[in-house]
């Protein structure tokens, strides 16, 4: 599969773009009125400039710390379309720096996952450790002897900053970046449904899947943000084919919701086990019911109600989640009308392994390139990338003014709370902090 590596200097200047301001920028959302410009799912300019102001600014989900467990472990993933490794060092510490090498460039790691102390370039032979440091070169002696100040310490890769949150691990290259904790903000209220409903945590099952869509990242993305009106139509066939029944969409509107933290999204009912009833296995929704007392002791009986349920979520920018369905995936970003997406299932540690097993079936089945409703996604989304390139169709605006006045006071939700899962709330929230970062030009990584 052929990627771009481009090697990211220490520090440039932000780079220049001729025909795009921020003043341009903010003609393209109307979050009055609901629209937005098509000029944001195919315009090249607009692309670079997210790679620069969104994925080399903020923190970026690179991995699960259940893959990287013990020194050496490793995987090669996307920081935007920069190449880069996520692995442990010798002192246990989360390392995640550029895969290139710092002598002509050259993918230092070609293979996806695995455990190596040592990663030697296949071009001239120099070897990095889990650090990223230069470690040994073919004839060092001629470099020593030859090159001016040559100083091994100064060709070591560049890392990135590294943070997690329970489990999840994030990265940024911008020094200048807010914390996790901050960038994250009440989001994490919502991950803990997620990630702490277990006192032993979660993990990855072993495994990832990686397929390409001909569509721009950000339909996916909010898309899992928010958009659950597109599912009682779009899966409803998928839907009688998994189940033998329709998608229902009679549901009480008064308590189901959308919440939006910094650009983050979540939309989720009390039903507890909707999404769950997704995976088509009995034995999974008596696990949850058994563990329902559990799960409201340490989360609180609200929460409780959110873990299995119809949901959906984002976490900008570009990585999404089905609480209780239990996917979790990457829309890495390839050209403005492409992406390499990369699908996990995640599960709580504790869970017994035929029921782990089950999970992984039942996401197969569902959000997998083969997957019933991944398929259903993916056609529309790649469909509209494609006709927004039209030179006659990209001069009409897309509507995004479902359910406007639809913001609540709730005394337990957290973040920007809107009743009704039928809006278009986090979707332009998600596109608020769309706007705000690639407005920004400040220095930051690029
Ligand atoms: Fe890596 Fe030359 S490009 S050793
Ligand atoms: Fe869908």
């Amino acid at each position: 599969m052929p990627t771009t590596i481009p090697i990211t200097p220490v520090r440039l200047k932000p780079a220049q773009h001729a025909t795009i301001t921020a003043d341009s920028l903010r003609k393209l959302v109307d979050f009055e009125n609901g629209s937005i410009d098509r000029r944001l799912y195919w315009d090249e300019e607009i692309y670079r400039l997210e790679l620069e102001r969104i994925f080399a600014r903020t923190w970026l989900f690179v991995a699960h710390e259940s893959q990287v467990a013990n020194y050496g472990d490793f995987l090669t993933t996307f920081m935007g379309e920069d190449g880069v490794i996520v692995t442990r060092d010798q002192q246990g510490k989360v390392r995640v720096f550029l895969n290139s090498c710092t002598h002509r460039g050259n993918k230092i790691c070609m293979a996806e996952a695995g455990n190596k102390r040592r990663f030697t370039c296949n071009y001239h032979g120099w070897t990095f450790d889990s650090a990223g440091s230069l470690v040994g070169l073919p004839q060092e002696e001629l470099y020593k002897s030859t090159c001016r100040d040559f100083d091994k310490a100064q060709l070591g890769i560049r890392n990135a900053r590294v943070e997690s949150y329970k489990g999840l691990v994030f990265a940024t290259f911008n020094e200048e970046a807010e914390s996790l904790e901050q960038f994250l903000g009440d989001y994490r209220w919502y991950l803990d449904i997620l990630l702490d409903n277990d006192p032993g945590g979660t993990e990855f099952l072993p495994g990832n899947i990686k397929s390409r869509m001909q569509c721009n990242w950000k339909y996916p993305s909010e898309n899992f943000a928010g958009d659950s009106y597109h599912a009682a139509w779009t899966h409803n066939s998928g839907a009688v084919a998994l189940f033998g029944r329709g998608v229902d969409n009679k549901y009480d509107q008064s308590k189901v919701y959308q919440a939006n933290v910094n650009g983050h999204g979540w939309q989720f009912g009390l039903d507890f086990i909707g999404n769950a009833m997704v995976l088509g296995e009995q034995d999974i929704l008596d696990y949850l019911k058994e563990n329902e007392a559990k799960f409201a002791a340490r989360l609180g009986k609200l929460r409780s109600r959110m873990i299995g349920s119809i949901s959906s979520a984002n976490l900008f920018p570009h990585t999404s989640f089905l609480p209780g369905q239990n996917t979790f995936r990457t829309w890495h970003p390839k050209g403005p009308s492409q992406i390499e997406l990369h699908t996990w299932v995640l599960v709580n540690k504790s869970a017994p392994e035929a029921l782990k097993d089950m999970y992984m079936k039942g996401v197969m089945r569902s959000f997998s390139p083969s997957g019933v409703l991944e398929m259903d996604d993916g056609d529309n989304w790649e469909n509209a990338t494609a006709t927004n390139l039209g030179v006659v169709t990209r001069q009409q605006k897309l509507h995004y003014g479902l359910g406007m006045d639809s913001k609540v006071e709730h005394d337990e939700l957290k973040g920007n709370v809107h009743i009704r899962k039928y809006n278009d709330s986090n979707q332009l929230a998600f596109y608020g902090k769309w706007l705000e970062l690639m407005c920004d030009e400040g220095a930051g990584a690029s």
